[in-house]
């Protein structure tokens, strides 16, 4: 049976940019810039973007469309059926690790979702109430497990229909209301009187600001939010079209996030401020300051339902992304349908999932290595795995395989010059650079 492909360029690029665009460009990118030098913060995570996470890109690229396999078989076959297959299987595990817990959060936009629709932040009394109506939320047993479920089920769903049918569709459908929503709500935040100081935020620059710990931080965004080191890029750029260009693709990926951060950014902080409320960062920014701001804005009933359906969109075409790379293994290396694959994995991140949501209630004293459940996937995953992910990539595509194999890739067989003038950089860039780079960031995050 012939393997389904993307339809379209344009079908695989808004795929992989609906991965790439999720919670980390709404909820943390918006609040690194401003905790960490603003527009001086926006420079050290272009160029991080541009010369690390974009050659980490390329790779893993360049793995997946070379093979055309899952991300398992990929590696296996690139290598002679080496033990470089483990590193194809672990590959499989991490997003499996991170969509149990994205799932979370996911459900709890969906709760989000269904309070705005019932405008129940209009009037919000005070910031210590949202943050009451979180902890409410989180605390319970069944409202987030319930929500929880449904979102692994549209997850679920979409994937189950397939490449071009359901994950291309869905992400041609709802990447640009994603992103009309986005710019709709920044450009109504900038017009707010007292916008100025959310903008000042963002992008005075302090370059005081930019030392090792601000470097590592942006690197680490960039990979989450690039979706990075847990094999996603990798089996939807299988699917990609052999006449389709690597570089592009990549690169208008890379650019696409970084856009849709920046308008997040602006969307979000003119708001907070203007409000004068400090930012805070993760599910305290989009769960419990916005819900107040929204509830003091003019028409924020409405801005609200459309930010929180944004928040979903955003969290669907990511997990979608993630469920992939494990649905994409199982059908080709253990012959299920992809029908038999989704539910397996449905049943399996219900499970995992469900013990992270209770692990802020009633199993908030379990504790791994001293975090709870979910705050334990949440560092492991975003932390270690991603980073290792990454790191053993760039060796294999740099030091496993044979040069004139990726500059095949790359440049279509040589047929695209522009890559080919710029090979001998990325080479470069993949053999030494981002090794480096990448242990450096792996070293201070296991120092800071
Ligand atoms: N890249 C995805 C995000 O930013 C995982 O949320």
């Amino acid at each position: 049976m012939s393997r389904d492909i993307f339809g379209s360029r344009f079908g695989a690029l808004v795929a992989m940019a609906g991965s790439a665009v999720g919670l980390g460009n709404l909820w943390r990118f918006p609040y690194l810039v401003g905790e960490n030098g603003g527009a001086a913060f926006i420079i050290v995570y272009v160029i991080l973007s541009f010369m690390i996470c974009l050659p980490i890109f390329i790779s893993e690229f360049v793995v997946g469309r070379r093979s055309q396999k899952n991300a398992y078989a990929a590696f296996r076959d690139l290598s002679g059926g080496s033990a470089w297959r483990w590193v194809g299987l672990f590959t499989v595990i991490v997003p499996l690790v991170v969509l149990s817990y994205y799932c979370v959060i996911g459900g709890w936009s969906i709760d989000y979702f269904l309070k705005a629709l019932t405008f129940s932040f209009t009037g919000s009394e005070s910031q210590s109430a949202m943050n009451t109506m979180f902890n409410d939320l989180v605390t319970s047993v069944w409202t987030p497990l319930i929500c929880h479920t449904g979102f692994l089920l549209a997850t679920v769903l979409i994937v189950m229909v397939g490449i071009k049918d359901g994950i291309e569709k869905f992400s041609k459908i709802m990447m640009p209301v994603l992103f009309f929503i986005v710019i709709s709500i920044a450009i109504y935040s900038v017009t707010l009187p007292g916008a100025k100081a959310g903008l000042d935020y963002l992008f005075n620059p302090d370059f005081s600001k930019i030392d090792a710990k601000a470097c590592a931080a942006a690197l680490g965004q960039a990979f989450f939010s690039l979706s990075l080191g847990f094999g996603t890029i990798m089996t939807y750029a299988s699917y990609v079209d052999k006449k389709e260009n690597a570089l592009f693709q990549s690169t208008a990926t890379a650019a696409s996030d970084l856009t849709f951060a920046l308008i997040a950014g602006i969307a979000i902080m003119p708001a907070v401020f203007a409000f004068g409320i400090n930012p805070q960062s993760g599910p305290g920014l989009v769960f419990e300051t916005l819900p107040y701001v929204f509830g003091q804005m003019p028409a924020g009933g409405f801005v609200a339902i459309l930010f929180f359906l944004a928040l979903l969109v955003a969290a669907l075409t990511s997990s979608i992304s993630m469920l992939e790379v494990a649905v994409a293994f199982l059908v080709e290396e253990k012959g299920m349908s992809r029908i038999a694959a989704c539910m397996l994995l449905f049943v399996v991140c219900l499970v995992i999932g469900a013990l992270c949501s209770l692990s802020f209630g009633p199993l908030s004293d379990f504790k791994i290595a001293g975090r709870t459940i979910f705050d334990f996937f949440d560092h492991l995953s975003s932390n270690i795995l991603m980073t290792l992910g990454s790191l053993l990539t760039v060796l294999f595509v740099g030091w496993r395989l044979k040069k004139t194999d990726v500059y095949d890739e790359f440049t279509n067989g040589g047929t695209l010059s522009r890559n080919a003038k710029l090979f001998g950089v990325l080479w470069f860039l993949i053999r030494y650079v981002c090794p480096l780079a990448i242990i450096a960031i792996f070293i201070s995050g296991l120092i800071g």
